[in-house]
């Protein structure tokens, strides 16, 4: 597929459960292509594939994902649907520790001297041995990009957000979820959403979509962003320029010098300049 129409002015969705048959996301492909031809049709032309990874409730196997994901872009492709996807994975709460850098980097993001993972909070809350799991991460040598904070009980009332801080101080993001700006996760997921997105503490909005269940884009976030106080400029940083940064330039960790050749080095730096909490706008 010619990506470069539609790189300049795309939103880019990093949280996506549409790789058939692996999660409880799209049952079969017929319902990942319908989707996708619903995020296309919404402005949406890249995304990430990230089934779920680690869970004792689906059986993902690592090393089949990237193989799974050519085969949906050839239907893709052969369907003439305008979306772009690249492998990758939510790792479910603790489950890096038994994941190897290989199999880290099968489901990582970004360039080789910046590659990232998306990681999922505990429903339950954030915990020191969840902040343990994202130091493991880190230690591996991953970025990691927080998905859905928003989701952990007590988050922004009971200390979870503090417990992120290392985690943050090291580089990590926070990744939003639309749906839960629309109020479908519950009360307190929306709240502590819209509060994120004010505090410009969130780096991108996803969609999380589960075609078949959850069949939202991550277009239907834009206008839940705007209802929660972003500006308009805002939420072409969170929807379309972050995530489409954090695909090309990575996320490197800020604290510590890196050994990098001068052109990775000003990647680096101005990766650092865009990464700083909250987004411009
Ligand atoms: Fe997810």
């Amino acid at each position: 597929m010619e990506l470069s129409k539609w790189w300049v002015m795309t939103r880019v969705d990093l949280h996506l459960h549409l790789l058939p048959g692996v999660d409880d996301g799209a049952p079969d492909e017929a319902t990942a292509l319908e989707h996708a031809a619903r995020m296309a049709a919404d402005g949406v032309h890249v995304a990430t594939v990230t089934p779920h990874v680690g869970s004792p409730f689906f059986d993902t196997v690592v090393e089949e994902i990237a193989e799974r994901t050519s085969a949906l872009q050839r239907a893709l492709d052969r369907e003439g649907i305008a979306l772009r996807v690249e492998a990758g994975g939510e790792i479910y709460p603790g489950a890096a520790v038994g994941l190897s850098a290989r199999q880290l980097d099968v489901i990582a993001h970004g360039p080789s001297n910046a590659r990232w993972v998306l990681a999922e909070v505990p429903f339950a809350g954030v915990d020191a041995a969840f902040a343990d799991s994202l130091a493991e991460i880190r230690a591996k040598g991953f970025g990691i990009v927080i998905a859905h904070p928003e989701r952990a009980t007590g988050l922004l009332t009971d200390g979870g957000l503090a417990r992120l801080r290392p985690a943050l101080q090291d580089g990590a993001v926070l990744q939003v979820n639309a749906c839960s700006l629309l109020g479908r996760q519950g009360p307190e997921a929306q709240d502590a959403a819209r509060r994120l997105i004010r505090a410009r503490l969130a780096y991108i909005i996803a969609s999380d979509g589960h075609p078949g269940t959850r069949s939202h884009t991550l277009a239907a976030g834009e206008p839940a962003a705007l209802q929660a106080g972003a500006s308009s400029a805002q939420v072409v940083q969170l929807t379309q320029a972050n995530p489409r940064f954090l695909l090309r330039h990575g996320l490197p960790r800020v604290d510590t010098p890196l050994p990098l050749r001068a052109d990775g080095l000003r990647h680096a730096r101005a990766a650092a300049r865009r990464l700083r909490p909250g987004v411009r706008g």
